[in-house]
């Protein structure tokens, strides 16, 4: 059995619907195990959704229901965006899932057996109606509440905490002996001053909140939402050491919680994130992991941030983009393929609908769509029908294979938008070869060499319907039959033309 390729988005919280970030986040991972399923990589593919916690207990209520039923509700939502946005994700993780919730307890446990965890405890400012605490740097003049503006309670809480601080020295090691590790490399310097900076151990329980894990030992406090969450990319993968005395019964606990084998998964190859979580995923994470004795993720991607406009998303200034909305107006793929095309994957972006529509016209209209049905109405004409191997000295076929080095180069940069450049400029290269060779009008000297450039362009054609089809899996499908052996029909353009309105 040889390990699969392990790959995973963040779960995304269910306070609120999916929008155009975590859709970004999501076809990018989705681009990437279509990529490598292309190459014959038995690929597993995980998202799913973060369930526990004050702020989903509060969004909850706000709705008046329970958390149970919101969070089903949203949940879905997010299932529904994948379905529409064509993600081929291979599992779904909720954190209320009984399996995982298992598993957080099981680790916790064994931590706390191993010293990993221990008891202590948390004073300082609270605010009752925000559920939370502030540190002098936040609240206001006189100790006041910065959103209610009333005066913090004293409030002297038991918690766990888990020792961080005893992994400073080998997360240090850990980054200096694997470099690939913490990408892009220009976030890394970020993520080592921070730990050289001194690690403080993490409290990792609450007794206030009610949502959330119950401590198998202790349970009047519940896990809190980030060491539950991070545990999703092991449990899901089949990851179950359950404490339990009993070894008969711990061995049916684990046989029911291990739908994997975890050795064929673990240690994933990559967890893609946002930038603003990249800590949890670069210091915490990979310390929980430490104190579990297992190995390292290979690598944590972090990418950039998303403006609208110009300006953060936010529900207040109502600019938040409904992926849903832009693709059933223009289409899932055009969406998908954009998303990477102007901004360099792992740098900050800024989202308008008018780039948007620009960029369809530009690579999908006039480029990519614009080059295929030429090509097949003069080949309609001048050859009739299409062969299966398309032999013989065209430099444009070989050119491809130099092009798709680029591209599989790229991907394993991550570098998405290189390997759109890589296929939009290589469809430059074959709408210049018909301006140049002007088959329609060699066609009336030399019928062998038109067919030649014809031949030469369905060739080349073939090769970019492939390239496409991580980012627009559906349209290069179709792109793919239209270039099949055989007779050529008429089609409908491919992508038509946006109109300004
Ligand atoms: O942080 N631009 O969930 P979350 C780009 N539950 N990406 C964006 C974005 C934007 N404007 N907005 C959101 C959580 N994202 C935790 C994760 S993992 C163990 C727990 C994407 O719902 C990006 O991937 O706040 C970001 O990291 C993620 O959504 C945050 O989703
Ligand atoms: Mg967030």
């Amino acid at each position: 059995m040889t390990k699969k390729c392990y790959i995973t988005t963040p779960i995304y919280y269910v306070n609120s619907v999916p929008h155009i970030g975590h859709a970004y986040t999501t076809i990018a991972l989705d681009v990437l195990a279509r990529h490598k399923r292309q190459k014959g990589l038995d690929v597993r593919f995980l998202t799913g959704t973060d369930e526990h916690g004050a702020n989903i207990e509060k969004s909850a209520a706000a709705k008046g229901v329970s958390p149970k039923e919101w969070t089903d509700e949203v949940s879905a939502k997010y299932k529904e965006m994948w379905k529409t946005l064509n993600i081929s994700y291979d599992d779904f993780i909720r954190t209320t899932d009984a399996k995982h919730e298992h598993v957080v307890q099981a680790i916790f446990e064994k931590l706390l057996k191993s010293g990993d965890i221990y008891l202590g405890s948390y004073s300082g400012k609270y605010c009752l109606s925000c559920e939370q605490y502030y540190n002098e740097s936040e609240m206001l003049e006189g100790g006041l509440c910065p959103v209610h503006k009333r005066p913090l309670t004293d409030v002297h809480e038991e918690t766990y905490f888990f020792k961080l601080s005893r992994y400073q020295d080998a997360l240090l090691k850990f980054y200096e002996e694997n470099p690939g590790f913490l990408s892009p490399k220009f976030r890394a310097n970020e993520i080592i001053n921070f730990v050289k900076g001194g690690l403080q151990d993490l409290s990792v329980t609450r007794t206030k909140v009610k949502w959330g894990v119950p401590v198998l030992s202790n349970p009047a406090h519940t896990v809190y939402v980030w060491f539950d969450a991070l545990i999703n990319y092991v449990s899901a993968a089949g990851y179950g050491t359950l404490i339990c005395e009993d070894k008969a019964e711990h061995e049916a606990q684990l046989k029911q919680i291990r739908a994997d084998k975890f050795e064929d998964l673990w240690p994933a190859d990559l967890h893609m994130v946002g930038k603003e979580i990249f800590r949890f995923h670069a210091v915490i994470w990979p310390a929980m992991l430490m104190a579990l004795g297992l190995p390292l993720p290979k690598k944590v991607f972090a990418h950039g941030w998303w403006t609208v406009e110009g300006e953060k998303m936010s529900k207040s200034l109502g600019n938040i983009v409904d992926p849903a909305e832009v693709a059933a107006k223009y289409g899932t793929d055009p969406l998908r393929a954009f998303l990477f095309r102007e901004v360099p994957f792992g740098q900050d972006g800024d989202f308008s609908m008018e780039s948007f529509k620009n960029r369809y016209n530009s690579d999908l209209a006039n480029n990519i769509g614009n080059l295929l049905s030429r090509t097949l109405n003069m080949a309609a004409k001048n050859i009739g029908e299409l062969p299966e191997k398309i032999e013989g000295d065209y430099p444009l076929l070989k050119k491809a294979d130099e092009v798709e080095q680029t591209i599989d180069k790229a991907y394993d940069e991550l570098a998405f938008d290189k390997v759109l450049e890589a296929i939009y400029g290589y469809g430059g290269d074959l709408n210049k070869l018909v301006d140049d060779k002007k088959p329609w009008v060699l066609a009336k000297t030399d019928p062998e060499a038109a067919k030649a450039v014809l031949l030469e362009l369905v060739g080349g054609l073939r090769r970019v319907a492939l390239w496409l089809e991580p980012f627009m899996p559906t349209i290069a499908k179709e792109m793919q039959k239209r270039l099949l052996p055989g007779k050529i029909e008429k089609y409908p353009p491919l992508f038509p033309r946006l109109e300004d309105k």
